[in-house]
């Protein structure tokens, strides 16, 4: 993009004083500017302006119902791994990750899933997804090929720790990165914000700019042409997550659904997880933070909560529904944070206090999409612990806890009894389950 394009762009927008330093610049500077403004996409401009009018918008949750969630026992239980399987052994699954978050509430510097979380070992986070995926892909005999989404923050530092880690043990050829997009901050009359005279504070555009960057990276296609028919969709933080597990991808697939979702039942009524509510014929995800104190507190006749369950954001979607939504325009959302600025004079002011917004896009938005949605809980000790925060709830300790009693009671379903005090940590490559340990015996590890 040359300056006059730039100029010209941008006066169409009414965001001139992007270039107001232009004069102080040096060349590399221009040439930055100039590259990061080619990125800015006028209609984008368009809708970020629009939402700071009109607010995010969010469902009026107190006409949102309960959605009818299954839960799988018996012959259903049978079936939907039987049918799961089938789509494993067809090769007809792809795991996707959505990895291109900042890992704020952390504190970590690098990318999330290089934290380590390992409880003997200190593998990070990719490792136990990555690990998971082949030990999948080992037992079904077929290739469950691994797209990660990554932000221009992190795209070389998560790629230098696979590439460190070997991939992990998978084929590189079955390892796809693609990079999601960054939306400029704005104040609230709708400016983009400088926060150096040359450098426009930008973003990552929230999971939801995971379509578009699916699309834009050809791993949408990639995916056709492996013939995948089911995507099965998890978060970095939580690596206790069963990746493509059969009963799961069964139930999608026998349901015909275009978007599945894992649900667990809350660990309180006001536990920060999104809940899926029913408006009329469509769901749509309410975040925790627009529900009020009634509604988390909302008992059913047996006096169990009415909004009972949360999302973990464990999703199975349709290959072809995911196609259809790539290339609708999603709804923004938005968040008031405190955002460096470049004042009239060029100099770089640090705010005390929110001065302006960043924008995001959620991908359960397209929930209400969906003509077929489906529902399925399961138990939250098993496959939900997140690391979300430095300490207390949701931090490494409470996950490293919740690993080892998972892999504790594998043992001991396989007749094995660990001493107390003994740290537990079982590669997902040597065992997926409980079965595996009968089949492969044991090897012991670290103390
Ligand atoms: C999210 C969900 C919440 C769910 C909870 C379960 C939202 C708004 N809320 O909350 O409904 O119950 O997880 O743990 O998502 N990410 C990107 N790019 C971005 C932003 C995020 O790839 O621009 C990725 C992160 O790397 C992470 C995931 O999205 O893997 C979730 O992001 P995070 O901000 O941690 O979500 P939560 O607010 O914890």
């Amino acid at each position: 993009m040359t300056y006059e394009e730039a100029t010209k762009m941008l006066a169409k927008c009414g965001q001139e004083h992007v270039l107001a330093h232009w004069k102080k610049l040096g060349k590399k500077e221009r040439e930055a500017l100039l590259a990061q403004i080619a990125t800015i996409e006028p209609k984008s401009l368009a809708q970020c302006a629009a939402t700071l009018k009109t607010g995010s918008e969010p469902p009026d949750s107190s006409k949102g119902k309960a959605p009818k969630v299954a839960v799988l026992k018996g012959k259903a239980l049978k079936d939907a791994v039987a049918a799961g399987e089938k789509e494993l052994k067809a090769g007809r699954v792809a795991a996707l990750l959505v990895a291109g978050g900042q890992g704020s509430r952390l504190g970590y510097e690098g990318p999330k899933g290089c934290y380590p979380i390992g409880p003997a070992t200190d593998a990070p986070l990719f490792y136990f997804h990555a690990r998971k995926i082949l030990a999948r892909s080992l037992r079904y005999g077929k290739t469950i090929p691994f797209y990660v989404m990554t932000s221009e923050m992190n795209d070389a530092a998560t790629k230098a720790c696979f590439e460190e880690n070997k991939y992990f043990g998978l084929d590189k050829k079955d390892v796809f990165f693609f990079t999601q997009g960054m939306w400029p901050g704005m104040t609230k009359e709708g400016k983009i914000i400088l926060d150096q005279p040359g450098h426009v504070f930008m973003s990552p555009d929230g999971h939801g700019g995971l379509l578009a960057a699916l699309k834009r990276s050809g791993a949408l296609a990639d995916m056709k042409k492996r013939g995948i028919k089911s995507v099965f969709f998890f978060q970095v933080d939580n690596p206790l997550v069963e990746i493509a597990d059969p009963a799961f991808i069964g139930y999608h697939v026998l349901e015909k659904s275009d978007y599945s979702l894992k649900l667990c039942a809350k660990r309180d009524p006001f536990e920060k997880v999104g809940m899926p509510m029913k408006f009329g014929d469509s769901f749509r995800m309410v975040e925790y933070t627009e529900m009020t104190r009634e509604q988390c507190e909302r008992k059913d006749g047996k006096g169990e909560l009415y909004f009972k369950y949360g999302s973990p954001a464990i999703h199975v979607f349709d290959r072809a529904f995911l196609d259809k939504e790539a290339s609708k325009a999603m709804p923004l959302h938005l968040a008031f944070k405190k955002i460096p600025f470049v004042d009239a004079k060029g100099k770089v002011v640090k705010p005390d206090a929110p001065n302006g917004y960043k924008f995001e896009k959620f991908i359960f938005d397209i929930l209400p999409n969906a003509k077929k949605a489906a529902f399925l809980a399961f138990d939250q000790k098993e496959e939900f612990s997140p690391v979300k925060n430095a300490e207390g709830s949701d931090s490494p300790a409470t996950c490293k806890a919740d690993m080892q009693n998972k892999w504790r009671k594998w043992l001991s379903e396989a007749g094995v009894t660990v001493a107390d005090g003994l740290t537990v940590e079982i590669d997902p490559a040597y065992a997926l389950d409980a079965s595996d340990i009968l089949k492969n015996g044991i090897c012991l590890g670290a103390e």
